[in-house]
């Protein structure tokens, strides 16, 4: 039978679709990930892993795991991670989970957009602080999206579904990727490819959806704040180093630009003591798949990734196809 390491408890559907896979070892946070010392003396001897992306899935951990590991399934599409090579190099297969949760990031992007450029966030944080109030014509003024443009960083499946939602506001789209998307995608979406300098200085909007490598990491930083529009505002719902969050902060504060908001954070869980209190920043917890839906999607197809690779079958998210 196999023995499969899973680092944390999923939804019921997905833990029931595991049942007759192997012998399953259980990591049952939170409040914490597994210890990495745990992490280590558990994936001893183990056939499978499924991991979340709080899990640093190394060269030292395929160590500690041992010659018989054949399936590393990750419970996420951003596999920043994995070392992906080391894996390929001992013929560990390596999955993660693509497409189900497209939909459901985009609406979190949007939310963060729209709290931002309405202040809604600051505005719920305002009213439950019980200041007096009355309607004002001055009051807590944002920014009008109709007509203004959207710049989408990373323009892939979530970078996609989200300018597509950007065409119901009346949105102009723009976009920066490593290749020009497809006439057939990019035509539907009247979405035009910009450098990123173009980007950053047309945008009303920016959203971040790109992932996370050595050439990514502090794109935004400093002194792209300083060549963005002070009426702007940024989300990020990829990776959180892919922003400095020191310098947004700063940027923030000092009306450099309009807002912010963000899913993902540098050192998560930590969160920039800077941005806590700053009211033009909207913060949530990593939650841009987080709906029943798309957790329960993620779950089963990391499940089925995860036997796939068991049986000597090609996973449905496999990313080392070399392997086979
Ligand atoms: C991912 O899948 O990479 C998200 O960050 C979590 O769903």
């Amino acid at each position: 039978m196999a023995e499969v390491l899973v680092t944390r408890r999923l939804v019921d559907d997905a833990m029931a679709a595991l049942e007759g896979t192997g012998e399953i070892d259980l990591w049952e946070g939170p409040p914490t990930a597994i210890p990495r010392a745990e992490l280590l003396s558990r994936a001893k001897g183990k056939d499978g892993i499924l991991s979340l992306l709080t899990e640093k899935i190394d060269a030292e951990l395929l160590d500690a795991a041992g010659p018989q590991l054949r399936v590393v399934a990750n419970y996420a599409v951003g596999v920043d991670n994995i070392d992906i090579p080391e894996c390929t190099r001992r013929g560990i297969l390596v999955a993660n989970t693509p497409d189900v949760l497209t939909e459901a990031t985009a609406d979190l992007a949007w939310s963060l957009i729209l709290s931002c450029v309405r202040r809604v966030a600051e505005g719920d944080r305002f009213l439950r602080s019980r200041q007096e109030w009355i309607w004002d014509p001055r009051m807590m003024l944002g920014q009008e999206l109709y007509g203004r443009t959207i710049g989408i960083v990373g323009c892939g499946r979530i970078g996609q579904a989200t300018a597509r939602r950007a065409l119901g506001f009346g949105m102009r789209v723009i976009y920066h990727n490593s290749r020009p998307l497809p006439a057939e995608i990019a035509g539907p979406l009247r979405a035009e490819l910009r450098s990123f300098d173009e980007l950053v200085a047309e945008s009303d909007v920016i959203s971040v959806h790109c992932p996370l490598t050595p050439a990514t990491h502090h794109l935004f930083n400093a002194d792209v704040f300083a060549r963005m529009k002070p009426s702007a505002v940024m989300v990020n719902t990829a990776r959180g180093p892919v922003v400095d969050e020191k310098a947004l902060a700063e940027a923030v504060r000092t009306g450099e630009i309009f807002g912010a908001g963000l899913d993902v954070f540098e050192r998560e869980p930590i969160v920039e003591e800077a941005l806590l209190d700053l009211d033009g920043v909207t913060l949530v917890p990593h939650l841009g798949s987080a709906t029943i839906q798309t957790r329960t999607a993620m779950g089963l197809l990391a499940v089925e990734n995860l036997l796939a690779g068991l049986n000597g079958e090609r996973p449905r998210g496999l990313l080392n196809p070399e392997v086979l």
